[in-house]
């Protein structure tokens, strides 16, 4: 199974139940989306005849399998249909067009009408609860959706003016915490999804994870890593403030549209000192100077007596490598391998050189979530950095040469097999969904 194709679907569906909302039956917008979700809905389906969609927690299962990347990804939808009551959407083809407008129409709640051509239908359950239960989620994964969770709440509060607590954050900080401790590869893994409508969610938990994982490496205790662990995860948050015309602009930003972008680190200090809550002075500090350069350059402009302070300096490394490595509106994601090439590039005068060569060192050349091509054509995404011999990359082959996706298996493959470095969106590979995989690996 690709996932692809069901987020394709569920993106399809999101987008439907808006235009529902917001016009009238039979807008073009409406159509255009119900189109997209009949082309994806039909690739789901495939050979089978049929496909369920399931609901169960806060995870959307594919027949018997999780759709771990969805599940993150839409789970606004995922609640929506919740709320309507819907456990299952059965597929059937050829899905009709009309069944999946009226499906888009009653998660958006403007009809109790279920879809009457029979080809979707809700809540006749194929699959049980118990198999899907059977199904092994990630506590990892749970923990990072948790987290995207609060950060949802959190802009939904600071939104309506209501500010926030912070204990929600520390809460997730914690679990983040936790699991980095115990699973730092997966963590790793974890931190390489992303997400084109939520980019600063998906982006700050990554920051925060890499910058728990960095934290520790670099000896800092557990009491400073929570604290680290909350400006990461809300160092961000004062594009709250920006205009999404801005955030999402493609092209070069004008000088006014930069100085909106530039208050971002100051808006996002005072939310955070003004947030309920005690200790809220390093996360703070960190939200306010992560655009802050070693040299002294950067933004905002203030007098410094010295570099920024050096957990703010961390999280600016971390933020920088998860940036580069995600596409945005106006750029292309770069390889793992090469976002570190920038920081390398930059250290000593953006970032500070200890922190950067200890990251390098942390990431290996081909840091965890890497898709690489291999001699003869396969495909692997690396899992975890091989302590023992720095000439072998572990991993997950993926693919063959052919292009086919495989039943996923560990491979070890010499440094000297490997021909190139792919990016996600070219290769139809995600890596962060093969987290459960690389858990049970020994
Ligand atoms: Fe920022």
């Amino acid at each position: 199974m690709n996932e692809q194709d069901v987020r394709r679907f569920l993106g399809s569906l999101r987008r439907a139940v808006r235009q529902v909302r917001l016009y009238p039956d039979g807008h073009p917008l409406t159509d255009e989306a119900v189109s997209a979700a009949e082309t994806a809905a039909e690739a789901i389906i495939g050979a089978d005849g049929e496909a369920a969609l399931s609901i169960m927690d806060d995870a959307f299962y594919l027949n018997r399998s999780l759709l771990p990347h969805s599940s993150l990804e839409f789970n606004g939808l995922l609640h929506e249909m919740q709320a309507r009551g819907i456990e299952t959407v059965t597929l059937l083809s050829v899905v009709s067009r009309q069944d999946l407008t009226d499906l888009a129409a009653f998660i958006a709640g403007t009809t109790g009408d279920l879809p009457a051509d029979g080809t979707v239908r809700l809540n006749e359950r194929p699959v049980s609860r118990a198999e899907l239960e059977a199904v092994p989620m990630s506590g990892l994964r749970k923990s990072y959706a948790s987290s995207l969770e609060v950060l949802r709440s959190v802009t939904g509060s600071m939104a309506t003016g209501s500010g926030f607590e912070l204990g929600g954050v520390v809460w997730a900080v914690e679990g983040l915490l936790e699991h980095s401790l115990t699973q730092s590869s997966a963590s790793l893994l974890l931190a390489t999804v992303k997400s084109h409508d939520e980019y600063t969610f998906f982006h700050s938990v990554n920051v925060c994870i890499l910058a728990l994982t960095i934290g520790r490496l670099v000896g800092v205790d557990d009491a400073m890593l929570r604290q680290i662990g909350i400006g990461a995860l809300l160092h961000d948050i004062g594009k709250m403030s920006v205009s999404v015309r801005i955030l999402q602009y493609p092209g070069r930003l004008d000088q006014e549209a930069w100085k909106e972008i530039k208050l971002h680190p100051q808006e996002g200090a005072q939310a955070i000192m003004a947030a309920g809550g005690s200790g809220n002075e390093v996360a703070a500090n960190v939200a306010f100077e992560h655009h802050a350069r070693f040299d002294g350059t950067g933004y905002p402009t203030v007098t410094r007596s010295g570099p920024p302070h050096i957990f703010s300096r961390l999280v600016s490394v971390v933020d920088t490598y998860d940036a580069i490595t995600t596409r945005r509106s106006y750029r292309r994601a770069e390889t793992p391998n090469r976002a570190l090439n920038v920081l390398l590039n930059g250290a000593g005068a953006a970032w500070d050189p200890d922190l950067v060569r200890a990251f390098i060192r942390m990431m290996g050349v081909y840091p965890a979530g890497s898709i690489l091509q291999l001699q003869g054509g396969d495909v692997m995404v690396v899992t975890t950095q091989d302590d023992t011999d720095p000439d072998l990359v572990r991993g997950i082959r993926v693919k063959r040469a052919a292009g086919d996706f495989i039943e996923p298996e560990p491979v070890v493959v010499p440094i000297e097999h490997i021909t190139g470095q792919l990016l996600p969106e070219r290769s139809g590979v995600d890596p962060s969904s093969y987290l459960e995989q690389t858990e049970s690996l020994p």
